[in-house]
């Protein structure tokens, strides 16, 4: 009888302790770690989510660096948005990507255009470094940086260079894709002077935007930068 007993009670104890993990397997929602909300940390014995050293969480994989210039500009006269800024924030919109505009750390840049192109002219001249205001984002966040400029006297603006080589470290092993805007010189070889100025990183095909088209023709533009991104994968 005594042992019937016992038996009866481990029955129940069985019993009671199937119920409570069934009960508890069906829940929805809870705080992490518990069913439905999947644990970062993984399972004790299963796969380890959690991203191998390197690896990106955020979606967002591209930075946009750019430098463009409001103020009296060629063909389009006085310009409120910038032709370069204009084709940047395309790049972004259809990337995902976050944006970075270069700043002159000082009031270097004239408003009128004989003015800006004598300026350009001397800093190249004395293959100057001029300063960026700012700081950088985390560049170890991105594996591909879109790096933009217009062409200034058939070159990349002397302040590209100051980014190209206050950065080269942080640049190398990315994707680096150039683009232009310009008034007939293309995209003025900017793809081998980033090569050469970066050496670690890899230059993929850059893409060369009229400056007068991103003022007067933007879905034109729009459709360009779209069908270059295509080519790239994006
Ligand atoms: C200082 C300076 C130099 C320029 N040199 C060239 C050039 O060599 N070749 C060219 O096609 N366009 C040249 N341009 C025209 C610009 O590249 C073009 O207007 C560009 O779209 C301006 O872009 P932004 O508004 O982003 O500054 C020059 C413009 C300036 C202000």
């Amino acid at each position: 009888m005594k042992r019937n007993l016992k038996r009866l009670f481990c029955l129940l104890l069985a019993l009671a302790l199937l119920f409570s993990l069934t009960a508890c397997g069906s829940g929805q929602g809870g705080t992490a770690g518990s069913p439905g909300v999947p644990d970062p940390e993984g399972p004790a014995d299963g796969p380890d989510l959690r991203p191998s050293e390197g690896e990106e969480t955020d979606a967002s994989h591209v930075l946009v660096v750019y430098f463009s210039r409001t103020g009296e500009q060629y063909a389009v006269g006085v310009i409120d948005h910038g032709n370069t800024a204009i084709v940047a924030e395309m790049v972004a919109e259809e990337t995902g990507g976050d944006l970075f505009e270069l700043l002159p750390a000082d009031d270097r840049y004239p408003m009128t255009y004989k003015e800006l192109t004598d300026v350009a002219k001397r800093e190249q001249n004395d293959r100057a470094r001029p300063a960026y205001a700012g700081e950088v984002p985390d560049l170890s966040q991105y594996d591909t940086v879109f790096i933009g400029a217009p062409v200034w006297w058939g070159d990349w603006p002397m302040i590209l260079y100051t980014f190209f080589e206050e950065n080269a470290d942080a640049l190398a092993g990315k994707r680096l894709v150039p683009f232009s805007t310009h008034e007939g010189s293309g995209l003025s070889g900017f793809d081998k002077k980033l090569a050469s100025a970066v050496p670690g990183g890899t230059v993929l095909g850059g893409l060369a935007v009229r400056g007068s088209d991103c003022q007067n023709r933007q879905d034109g533009v729009r459709d360009s930068v779209r069908d270059w991104l295509e080519d790239l994968g994006f």
